[in-house]
Order: structure tokens, then C-alpha cells, then sequence
């Protein structure tokens, strides 16, 4: 994993499943009880990717041993790691095809990833699916970038879902606005990977080491609503 400078209170990283060392002797008895429900080869592999990267974020951002890193879902949905000394971190998972993507932070944070290249009707679902403001944003002047577009506002969405500990909820979605801003005033990061986009929900303020990500490509936003 390629090193980022201290100067960060969230680690990012983008990387392809395979490129992920398969160290399942590093996860802990709850993740070992749900690998041993998953009966899908690739939905094994993403699980255990996420969880591996997610200790070696761990281990870049507090230090420790990968395997000294025990993992819990704790309060609202949050998925924690608890580190020597009672430490803990707040961490969140995606994955999308063949890559996976996990931050770590002191604070609840939420990460998504949405590569998914299947045509759909854009328009309509954005109409539907999020608040009027969001939805005429990725309509756009016209079909030129509307699905890549849809991607990041359902990443930007997703990823508040998960640092909320909401999940995807319907009522959600439609009541929250996207408003594009400066970095120093964003809670919440978006880049485009491929025709996709990953996205980060934090706090005003976070100061994120993005590794394998431009951060000359990167979007702001905050949340209202
Ligand atoms: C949780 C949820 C956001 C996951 O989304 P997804 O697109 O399937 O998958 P992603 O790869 O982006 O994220 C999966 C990771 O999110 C994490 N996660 C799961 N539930 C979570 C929650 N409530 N809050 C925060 N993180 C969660 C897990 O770490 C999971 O990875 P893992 O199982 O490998 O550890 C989504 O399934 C959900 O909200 N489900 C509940 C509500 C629902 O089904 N609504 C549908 C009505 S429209």
C-alpha cells in the first residue's frame, strides 16, 4: 500500500480486490461467523478485502499490529476497529466490481463506491429517487455526463447513509440537498473513478490522505435539508 503524509484525520484508499493480501488469519470471530454465511466467491473476496484494508488503514493511521485491530459493529450500524490501549477507530467499507474502497477516522464517516456501468434511465430516477435540487443537478442541461452525475449523487447519498448508520432510506434520499462548495467548507468528497465515483461523508473540516486518488479531480459538498 502506497504511503500518505500525517497530515490527515481520515485515511482514504481506492485499490483493486486483487491486489488485497488475502489475510483471513486477521479477521476476528464475528466477521469469520458472517465469511462463513457468504456463499458467493466474489462477495467472499470483497468481504475479506474491505476488512484486510481496513486494518492496514488502521495500522498507517494509529500504528499496532493488523491482527491487533478487532472489529465490531457498534452503535447505529457503526462498524469500528478496537486497537491496543482501547483505541478506537470508526472505519466504512465499499466495493464495486473488482475494487474496493475503506476509510478509517476517529469519527463516524461513511464510504461509497459506484462503478456499475448498466445503462438506466437517469432522468427518471433521479426524479424519483432524490430531492428536486439533486435531481435537476444530475439532469443537467442535457444526457452529456447525467449518468456519471447520478453515480456521484447516489454516492454522496449512500455515503451519508452509512455515516449516519441510516443505510439507504428512501425518505432519506429525497429529503437531502447537495450543495457543491470550497474544500475547506465540504463535509462530504466525491471523485470519479472510471464512468463512476467514490464518495466520502465525514465532517466539516476533515483533513483526508486519499491514497490512489487526484485530489485535482475531487468535489466538494455539504449536505442540507
Ligand atoms: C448498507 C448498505 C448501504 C450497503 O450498500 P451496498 O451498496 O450493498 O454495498 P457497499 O459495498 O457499498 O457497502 C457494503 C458495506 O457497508 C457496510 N455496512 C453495511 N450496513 C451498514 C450500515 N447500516 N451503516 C454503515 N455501514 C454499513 C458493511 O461494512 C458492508 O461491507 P461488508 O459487509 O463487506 O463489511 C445497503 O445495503 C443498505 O442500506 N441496506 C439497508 C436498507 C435497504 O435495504 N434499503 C433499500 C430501500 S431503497
Amino acid at each position: 500500500m502506497p504511503h500518505v503524509s500525517l497530515d490527515h484525520d481520515v485515511l482514504l484508499a481506492l485499490l483493486p480486490i486483487e491486489s488485497v493480501p488475502a489475510m483471513s488469519a486477521w479477521l476476528g470471530g464475528e466477521e469469520r461467523d458472517r465469511l462463513a454465511t457468504i456463499a458467493s466467491g466474489p462477495r467472499r473476496a470483497q468481504f475479506l478485502a474491505g476488512h484486510v484494508l481496513a486494518r492496514q488503514l488502521a495500522v498507517e493511521f494509529a500504528g499496532g499490529e493488523a491482527e491487533g485491530w478487532h472489529f465490531h459493529v457498534g452503535a447505529q450500524q457503526h462498524r469500528e476497529l478496537l486497537g491496543p490501549g482501547g483505541r478506537r477507530l470508526c472505519l466504512s467499507i465499499s466495493h464495486s466490481q473488482d475494487q474496493v474502497a475503506a476509510a478509517i477516522a476517529e469519527r463516524p464517516i461513511g464510504v461509497d463506491l459506484e462503478l456499475s456501468p448498466e445503462p438506466r434511465d437517469w432522468a427518471d430516477l433521479a426524479r424519483r429517487l432524490f430531492s428536486p435540487s439533486t435531481a435537476a443537478w444530475v439532469l443537467g442541461e442535457g444526457e452529456a455526463g447525467r449518468d456519471r452525475r447520478f453515480r456521484e449523487a447516489w454516492a454522496l447519498l449512500e455515503a451519508q447513509g452509512k455515516r449516519s448508520g441510516d443505510g439507504v432510506q428512501r425518505a432519506v434520499f429525497r429529503r437531502l440537498c447537495l450543495d457543491s462548495c470550497e474544500g475547506a467548507d465540504a463535509d462530504a468528497l466525491a471523485w470519479p473513478v472510471g464512468e463512476g465515483s467514490l464518495a466520502l461523508a465525514g465532517w466539516r473540516g476533515m483533513r483526508v490522505g486519499a491514497m490512489g486518488l487526484s485530489t485535482a479531480a475531487m468535489r466538494a459538498w455539504t449536505f442540507s435539508g
